[in-house]
């Protein structure tokens, strides 16, 4: 087991003083979100149970279950190949839950591959509509077509693209969903490489967060939702940056029922205080990765 940096050593200590490395790296159940575009809730459920399978459902997402008795791999039976389900940890779930897309929208995902969030949200919309997911990587594409079809997704457009020239689409979407590239520190539980964060990887995403807000921003019609997600724990990528960039949108912020409060004096520097109304997800607390979710609303 790989030790923490300084950086994140310091860090932790000041957020989460009473917590060890084995809470942050102690690993979790499977969880999985079943397809309501394949097959219903029960019938999955009493389909796995046939295989061996133990399944304990999240009381606050829909369609998450945490797979508690494993015979083998969940990603190993037919209907996992038949797109019944997709392993997806509750909080990344309540992701698309917070995002609220409704029938017909017009939806933009910015930072899709490899199509967890975007085949949830699919199935939000009952396939109505129209998303458009974009995914900067090449390299990442196959994986984020391989789900859609897996899944049983028909109204989504991939774009390769930079969600940072989204503008140039000349559209306007009902709602964006930014689940940006981050440290994924919230991921130490199944990733050793989440230990490994420096400042300097904070130096290198932080411009390109507050970058891809701003477009995912400026393609929101006015009314609008907007969901900004992480999965990490560093209040350098979630509510100083959002502080930032709430004071230049003059963006609202949304309620959400779920999660912890966002943090309002990291390292003793106040923030706005709605920032409260962001949430995080922490596995001791959640039984989730670490994760975070701010939902705002365009004026
Ligand atoms: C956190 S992952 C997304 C996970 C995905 N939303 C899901 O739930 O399955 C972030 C993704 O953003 C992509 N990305 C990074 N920079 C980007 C950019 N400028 N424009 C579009 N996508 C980008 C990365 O290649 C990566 O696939």
């Amino acid at each position: 087991m790989p030790e923490l940096t300084p950086y994140l050593r310091d860090r932790y200590a000041m957020l989460f003083p009473e917590k060890s490395v084995e809470e942050l790296t102690r690993p979790l159940p499977q969880s999985l979100r079943v397809n309501e575009l394949r097959i219903s809730r029960g019938e999955l459920v009493e389909r796995l149970e046939e295989r061996g399978f133990e399944l304990e459902p999240v009381p606050w997402v829909r369609c998450s279950y945490r797979v508690v008795k494993a015979p083998f791999s969940p990603g190993a039976t037919p209907e996992y190949l038949l797109g019944y389900y997709y392993l997806q940890d509750p909080a990344s779930a309540y992701a698309c839950e917070a995002l609220e897309p409704r029938r017909g929208e017009l939806v933009l995902d910015c930072a899709a591959s490899p199509g967890g969030k975007t085949t949830y949200i699919a199935q939000l919309m009952h396939n109505t509509g129209c998303i458009v997911a974009l995914e900067v990587k090449k390299s990442r594409l196959k994986a984020l077509r391989a789900n859609l079809n897996r899944m049983g997704v028909q109204n989504t457009l991939v774009l390769h693209m930079d969600a940072r020239l989204a503008e140039t689409l000349g559209m306007k979407f009902d709602r964006v969903l930014l689940d940006a590239p981050c440290t994924g520190t919230g991921t130490a539980h199944r990733n050793p490489e989440a230990l490994q964060k420096t400042e300097e990887d904070i130096k290198r995403l932080n411009p390109l967060q507050l970058e891809l807000l701003r477009s995912a921003y400026a393609v929101l019609r006015k009314g609008g939702t907007m969901v900004y997600s992480t999965c990490s724990y560093l209040p350098e990528e979630n509510e100083l940056l959002l502080h930032r960039f709430l004071q230049e949108s003059r963006a609202k912020m949304l309620k959400l029922r779920h999660g912890s409060p966002g943090i309002t004096s990291p390292y003793g520097i106040h923030l706005e205080p709605v920032l409260r109304r962001a949430r995080r997800f922490y596995p001791w607390e959640h039984r989730t990765q670490g994760f975070f979710i701010a939902k705002m609303r365009k004026r």
